[in-house]
Formats: C-alpha cells, sequence, structure tokens
C-alpha cells in the first residue's frame, strides 16, 4: 500500500526528457505570443513578457553615490553604493524583514513601512541628491522606466491595495511626506535587476533567473521583436530587456498533483502563479507537506505524531530549507531527516521506511521543480542562442532555492544540458550564481539614468 501511494507519485512527478521539450516548446509559444500582444486578462498560455524599458546598460563611465531599495518575498533591502570605473567600490546593506501587517496591502502601510525603513540609510550618507533605483519583485506594466503600474500581487501579499497605480509614484509621495526629494530614476523588477548587477560584472550574461520565495526570468530581446512597444522606443535602442514573468503561467504538464491544486487554493492568489508554485521556495515545501500527511491519512504511517496540535496538519510549518536539508541528508541513519520531521513537524519514532518515504518524497518534489525549471531556462536561452550563434552566454541565478540548494543546482545543469542535447551549446553556456546581484542593478540603472536626470 505504501509503495503503491509512493509509486503513483513518482509516475505523476518524474519526467522524461520528450516531456520536458514539450514545456520548453510551450513555453516559447506564450513568449512569442506575449511580444505579440499584450496580454488579457487572465489568460494563462502567454507569458507577460513586460518591457522593462531598461536599454541603456552600464559604460563603465559611471560613478557617484546611489541607493538602492528591493522590496522582495520576505525581506527589505536598503542599500548605498559607490560605484566607479565598472567595479562598486563601496556598499552598505541593511535588511528589514517585513512586518506581517504590511503583507495585507489593503491597510496600505507597506510604502510607508518602506521609506520609514531607508531614513536611517539616508542620513548616514549625505549626498547632494538621493537617487534610487526601485528593485520590486512584482509584475509591474511599464511605460517608460520610472513609471510602472502595478499587475498582480504574489507571494505571500494579498489583498487590493497599489493594484493599478504607479508604484514610483507612491514612493515618491512618502517621500515628500518626510521632506526628502528622492529623485528615483528607475523601478526594476528583481529579475530584470539581477539581470543588469550581474552583466556589470560579467558582460555575457544575457538572461537572469530568480528562485527563491517566488520565481522568475528576465532576457535581453531585439526590440524589433517587441511588438507591444511604442513605436517611438523601437527606436530608441536595438535591445531592451524583458520581463518574462514566467511564474504566472500554466504549463501543459501532467506532473501537476491534487496537492498543488490545494496549495494554489489556500494561497494569497489562487489562481495566480501556477508556474511558480510548482517550483518556487514558497510552496515547494508545502506541496511535500500535504503529500506526507495524505500518505500518513491513507496508510497509517508517521503516527508518532501528537494529532490534537499538530504541527504536521498546520500550512507552512515544512518550508524549502527543510527540504533540502532532507534532500542533502546522506547519514546512515537518516538522522537529519528525523531531527528535520521532529523539529518542523512534530514526528517522532520514525522507522527507517518512514524516514526513507520522507526523504523519496522530497527528492521527487525537488525534482520536480528543477526540471520544470531547467526546461523553461532553455527556452529562454534557445533564444539567446538564436540571437548569437558563437559566443558564450551567461545564465545569472539569484534566490535562495537555487544558491543555497547545492543538489539543486547540480540537476538543474544537468538536466539542461540534456535538454539541449548538443554539447557545443552546453559548452557555451554557463549558469552562474548571482547572490545580491539585483540590488547592485538597481543602483546602477540608478546610476546610468541617474546622469540624464541630474
Ligand atoms: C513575481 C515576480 C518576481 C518573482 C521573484 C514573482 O512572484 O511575480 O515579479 O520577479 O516573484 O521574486
Amino acid at each position: 500500500m505504501q509503495s503503491e501511494i509512493v509509486a503513483s507519485y513518482r509516475t505523476r512527478m518524474e519526467m522524461d526528457r520528450d516531456t520536458l521539450l514539450g514545456v520548453t516548446q510551450n513555453i516559447l509559444e506564450q513568449m512569442t505570443l506575449g511580444l505579440q500582444d499584450p496580454r488579457d486578462g487572465d489568460d494563462r498560455h502567454r507569458l507577460m513578457m513586460l518591457p522593462s524599458f531598461v536599454d541603456r546598460f552600464p559604460t563603465g563611465g559611471e560613478e557617484g553615490e546611489y541607493f538602492a531599495l528591493d522590496l522582495g518575498g520576505t525581506s527589505l533591502k536598503v542599500v548605498w553604493v559607490k560605484i566607479g570605473g565598472r567595479t562598486v567600490v563601496d556598499k552598505e546593506i541593511r535588511e528589514f524583514p517585513i512586518p506581517e501587517e504590511c503583507y495585507d496591502t489593503d491597510n496600505g502601510t507597506l510604502m510607508q513601512w518602506v521609506v520609514d525603513s531607508c531614513i536611517g540609510m539616508i542620513q548616514a550618507h549625505p549626498v547632494d541628491r538621493v537617487v534610487i533605483g526601485f528593485c520590486y519583485s512584482f509584475a509591474c506594466r511599464q511605460d517608460n522606466l520610472d513609471h510602472g503600474e502595478q499587475i498582480l500581487w504574489t507571494k505571500r501579499f494579498r489583498g487590493k491595495g497599489l493594484l493599478g497605480k504607479d508604484v514610483v509614484q507612491v514612493l515618491r509621495d512618502e517621500f515628500k511626506k518626510r521632506n526628502i526629494d528622492a529623485v528615483i530614476p528607475a523601478l526594476l523588477n528583481d529579475s530584470v535587476a539581477s539581470l543588469v548587477g550581474a552583466q556589470f560584472l560579467t558582460p555575457h550574461v544575457k538572461c537572469a533567473v530568480i528562485l527563491g520565495t517566488g520565481t522568475n526570468c528576465s532576457y535581453i530581446e531585439h526590440t524589433n521583436n517587441i511588438n507591444t512597444l511604442p513605436a517611438e522606443y523601437r527606436k530608441h535602442g536595438d535591445h531592451m530587456v524583458i520581463n518574462t514573468e514566467w511564474g504566472d503561467c500554466k504549463v501543459q504538464a501532467s506532473c501537476t498533483l491534487e496537492e498543488d491544486t490545494w496549495v494554489d487554493e489556500a494561497s494569497a492568489n489562487p489562481g495566480h502563479g501556477l508556474f511558480e508554485k510548482l517550483i518556487s521556495g514558497l510552496y515547494i515545501g508545502e506541496v511535500t507537506r500535504r503529500i506526507l500527511l495524505r500518505i500518513a491519512r491513507e496508510t497509517g504511517m508517521y503516527s508518532g505524531h501528537d494529532s490534537a496540535h499538530s504541527k504536521f496538519e498546520e500550512s507552512g510549518t515544512f518550508d524549502g530549507a527543510a527540504l533540502s536539508a532532507i534532500y542533502h541528508d546522506t547519514t546512515p541513519r537518516l538522522s537529519v531527516t528525523a531531527s528535520v520531521l521532529k523539529k518542523r513537524l512534530g514526528i517522532r519514532k520514525l522507522n527507517r521506511k518512514e524516514l526513507e518515504t520522507a526523504k523519496e518524497i522530497c527528492e521527487m518534489v525537488a525534482r520536480r521543480s528543477a526540471r520544470l525549471c531547467a526546461a523553461a531556462m532553455v527556452a529562454v536561452i534557445s533564444r539567446e542562442f538564436d540571437n548569437d550563434e558563437t559566443g558564450r552566454i551567461a545564465i545569472a541565478v539569484d534566490g535562495s532555492t537555487f544558491t543555497k540548494f547545492e543538489g539543486y543546482r547540480n540537476l538543474v545543469r544537468e538536466i539542461i544540458d540534456d535538454i539541449l542535447g548538443d554539447a557545443t551549446k552546453s559548452d557555451r553556456l554557463d549558469i552562474m550564481i548571482a547572490d545580491g546581484s539585483s540590488v547592485t542593478g538597481a543602483a546602477i540603472t540608478a546610476a546610468v539614468e541617474g546622469t540624464y536626470v541630474l
């Protein structure tokens, strides 16, 4: 009975090369459709493919002191950087965990808290003019670099606050209320900022992927291919960074489980971010917990927990870090697995079979995520391979699901090479960790654009 259930999960979640090629193909089609026409309402079969209006790249001549704000999935980073000669000469980063009440965007506290949090840094680095690059980890429809209306909340954020509003203007107004005349020349999605930051240091980076609490990918596209761009912008430069918002697509893959539907229904944004819910850090632990709970209910396994106050039955008790710890457990008695299950889910007295099953489920969920992520990466880089037939191409990846999860990283690389099926292309491809590149990217874009504004 136990092995039958595990085997049925395995059959659903493991995907062979042909299935993954199908996912790649499907994402490529969704990219093309998204570049042709703006996505209409809830159409999940076309990627958003949002023009970022980042079409001027650092020349290396930028210099001076700039600030960046990076509002991400779980924290705000406030950064001061000093730039000169294609290097970051000095920087200071302060990080603030997002307070619980700010996740409910209807109460209007989020941007007030953001601005309050950065006052200290601005006072610590007095400058003639406060120039800020705003890195914002949510989908915004931009019609310029310094203007963007928020389309959607994702991750743990809920409510209608800021939807349809220009988030840069809201931020400016908050600064004004505190008598700070801040110049905010650039609004960048975190994946866009990451691409700029990584490319500043490594020029052959053509694509940036975020794989943390949420997921996304940005890459450099020929402006001629971006139909959704106003005509005057198509003449502006040859290339522009596109924010694909790949987390909000629906892939035609049979690997989706009933548990994924439950996770979606219980999330802050049901029906949205379906790809993100299959692969990113906020959800993969929760899917694992639900699978283990079902196995427990249907087979009587994992009975060593107190069902009256059970962490096992509570959402959010098992996260991506717990999944990663079990995935990497190589101890002969699976003692790491036992300790994580006890600490996170309150399950005790685990026998060998229960430990092995938990480890296997963690591996399956991680592998499914890595496979889908690799298939999506191949879709994006195959466009870059078409644009550049000989040079080296690098993908920069940021986000804890990738940077702190070694086994996962190796798996993604292995699967990419397998899907590409072309050793020459594999040799030309670098996948690099770009930890923290988004804040650098936001500050650098502020520097590039600030030169024009000041
Ligand atoms: C957001 C993206 C963001 C990604 C990674 C997703 O939930 O929609 O805009 O880039 O998370 O932070």
